[in-house]
């Protein structure tokens, strides 16, 4: 059964109003919280999902619903007239901090690769089957993916599958009328990114090195996203758009 926690709006969204359905926001921090509000703002029908209850104040103005994978996974069947996904969803075990990739278990990889990958799979598959399907799906990654970021280890093997999954998705679902696309954020400080060994050595390192000569924020990429999820990039499909500062491309010394 759906456990829909709260209905309370600040202000109602028109009629016409698209709807937004965004998958994992633990707090006001979370990089799903900023697209919340970014999509809020620009007039979005928003539904968040969450595994947390002392947040709910901070979530008030957005309908929120209980979610936690794979335990609810059919509840979300139950939200309806989704134009547009966002998955936020991410996890590893941090019990094997420092471990490296070397010494990961086999159900630390199976976790990670779970919640973080198959889930966007399995929630892209069921929601187009649908009569009503979003036109766009956005999934949330990271350069880990693609470059060796030191406490990243299993997580880079899980963002590495999950970009693959946006292509191939894309691929698959384009026909449809449905657009994969990733976000590749930035080091954001949030609850998840500040658990991770090393956190705060790779933003420091991150600041230091992007063409931009600065960390971005969770507006900056809120914003990506939200360009993602509107019609303006009504051309693009399988894309990982990065939203790093340029640090794909290459390092910026600060003298
Ligand atoms: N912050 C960064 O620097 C950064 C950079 C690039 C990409 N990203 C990606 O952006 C996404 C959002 O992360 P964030 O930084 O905003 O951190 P976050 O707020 O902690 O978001 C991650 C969310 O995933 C949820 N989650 C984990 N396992 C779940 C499960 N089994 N069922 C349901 N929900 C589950 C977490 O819930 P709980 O809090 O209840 O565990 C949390 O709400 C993640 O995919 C992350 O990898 C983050």
């Amino acid at each position: 059964m759906l456990r829909l926690l709260q209905t309370q709006r600040a202000e109602l969204p028109q009629p016409e109003a698209k709807r937004a359905l965004i998958l994992g926001v633990s707090s006001p921090r979370s990089l799903g919280f900023a697209v919340g509000e970014k999509m809020q703002a620009r007039g979005w029908d928003t539904i968040l999902t969450t595994r947390r209850s002392k947040e709910r104040q901070a979530f008030r103005n957005h309908r929120l619903v209980h979610f936690d994978y794979p335990d609810d996974v059919d509840d979300i069947k139950l939200v309806d007239n989704v134009d547009g996904l966002v998955f936020c969803l991410g996890s590893t075990q941090i019990g094997e901090k420092n471990a490296g990739l070397t010494g990961a278990s086999y159900d630390n990889f199976v976790h990670t690769l779970t919640v973080s990958c198959f889930a966007f799979i399995q929630i892209v598959r069921e929601m187009s089957q649908r009569d009503y399907k979003p036109s766009s799906v956005v999934a949330l990654s990271f350069l880990g993916s693609e470059r060796v970021v030191p406490g990243y280890e299993m997580m880079g093997v899980a963002k590495a599958a999950l970009e693959q999954a946006v292509r191939t998705l894309a691929y698959e679902l384009g026909p449809t009328g449905m657009r994969v696309n990733a976000v590749s954020a930035g080091a954001v400080s949030t609850p998840s990114a500040r658990v991770l060994p090393n956190f705060r050595q790779v933003q420091a390192a991150m600041a230091a090195m992007t063409f931009i000569r600065r960390n971005v924020g969770a507006d900056d990429v809120a914003n990506a996203v939200s360009f993602l999820l509107s019609d303006e990039s009504a051309g693009i499909s399988g894309e990982i758009l990065q939203v790093n500062g340029g640090l794909r491309h290459g390092l910026s010394l600060v003298h």
